[in-house]
């Protein structure tokens, strides 16, 4: 499988460690070969080889790509979109950052890739909250796959338990932890560190975004809601129809009164086929959210067939999320 990549930082480094770290065991195990041909950013420019680029260099090149040696066949500096048009990937791999007002540029991407005959995996989830019928649409039109796991929950696998594995169930609401950010800074405080330290760790650890002000507003976790509503409840829902709360007002005397209370502060997420919300709030110690911890997240889905089937599992960083990806392009693989 020839793979473009377009955005090289936490998780487009994540997905080639797992890469270069699986190759044998994928080979092995699912026949499973990829093939690095095209990684583009918009900071640091492109690097094209259709013959294949060589994973420990570009990992070695990450954070400049003048680093990665010149060999037959490579190019350098090619516009973005031309590139992606006219590369010969078999799937583009979206995660540059996250634009959840216009998900720009990457939605263009993704239907230069689609359009061009690639199929689509995201980590972004700018394109498939922002363009989700379009881009279902020209995946359709094209023949090609559009794939998003990692975009809920990283590569904890809520958008293929919801589905694939619940197929045939009829889904009436989901609701959890969706942000890893948050509720690893809520995490800390309980401990007792202060917001503003807890915040530069997840930074450190590769759990927010570029700009963290989603995070702890609550818009990335309402970006997550969008997303399920769509996938889940083919619902039209937008953030302006969603009441969405952050943690930026929650103090250490908060989470401390919290605490004798025998309760915790969770960032919760809630969607139905009618609306969505993101709100924090205090739930106590034998609510099963309570014990959710650190960048940890959780997924409730109420199902008509089995009731309740919770998962919980990481929902942010490096190889978490270059997991998710992976997840996808072995699915599509065996397809
Ligand atoms: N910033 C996100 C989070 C990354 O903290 O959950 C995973 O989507």
């Amino acid at each position: 499988m020839k793979i473009a990549l377009i955005g090289f930082g936490v998780v487009g480094q994540g997905l080639l460690e797992i890469l270069r770290d699986k190759a044998a065991d994928l080979k092995t195990q699912y026949g499973f070969e990829a093939q690095v041909v095209a990684v583009a950013t918009r900071s640091k420019g492109t690097l094209y080889n259709p013959a294949g680029l060589d994973i420990p260099a570009l990992l070695a090149a990450a954070d400049d790509f003048s680093g990665y040696p010149d060999s037959a066949g490579l190019t350098r500096g090619t516009d973005i979109l031309d590139l992606i048009k006219t590369c010969n990937a078999d799937v583009m791999v979206e995660c540059s950052h996250t634009n959840l007002q216009t998900g720009q540029p990457a939605l263009d991407y993704c239907y230069a890739a689609l359009d061009s005959g690639k199929h689509v995996v995201l980590a972004n989830k700018g394109p498939v909250a922002v363009g989700y019928n379009e881009l279902v649409a020209r995946a359709a039109q094209a023949g090609k796959q559009l794939r998003f796991e990692a975009t809920v929950m990283a590569g904890t696998p809520s958008i293929r338990l919801a589905l694939q594995a619940l197929a045939g169930c009829k889904i009436t609401e989901a609701r959890g932890i969706l942000n890893g950010t948050t509720n690893y800074i809520l995490t800390q405080m309980e401990g007792g560190m202060s917001y503003a330290e807890a915040l530069a760790q997840a930074q450190q650890l590769g759990y927010a975004e570029a700009d963290p002000a989603g995070d702890v507003e609550g818009w990335d976790a309402a970006g997550k809601v969008i997303i399920l509503a769509r996938a889940l409840f083919n619902s039209s829902i937008t953030f302006k129809d969603m009441d969405v709360k952050g943690i930026t007002a929650i103090t250490a005397d908060d989470v401390k009164a919290a605490a004798q209370a025998g309760e915790k502060w969770k960032l919760v997420a809630r969607v139905t086929a009618d609306g969505g919300s993101v709100q924090p709030m205090r739930v106590k110690l034998s609510n099963p959210l309570a014990a959710v911890s650190g960048a940890t997240n959780a997924i409730t889905y109420t199902t008509d067939l089995l009731g309740d089937v919770t998962l919980v599992g990481s929902g942010a960083g490096r190889l978490q999320t270059g997991f998710g990806l992976l997840s996808d392009l072995l699915d599509i693989y065996a397809r």
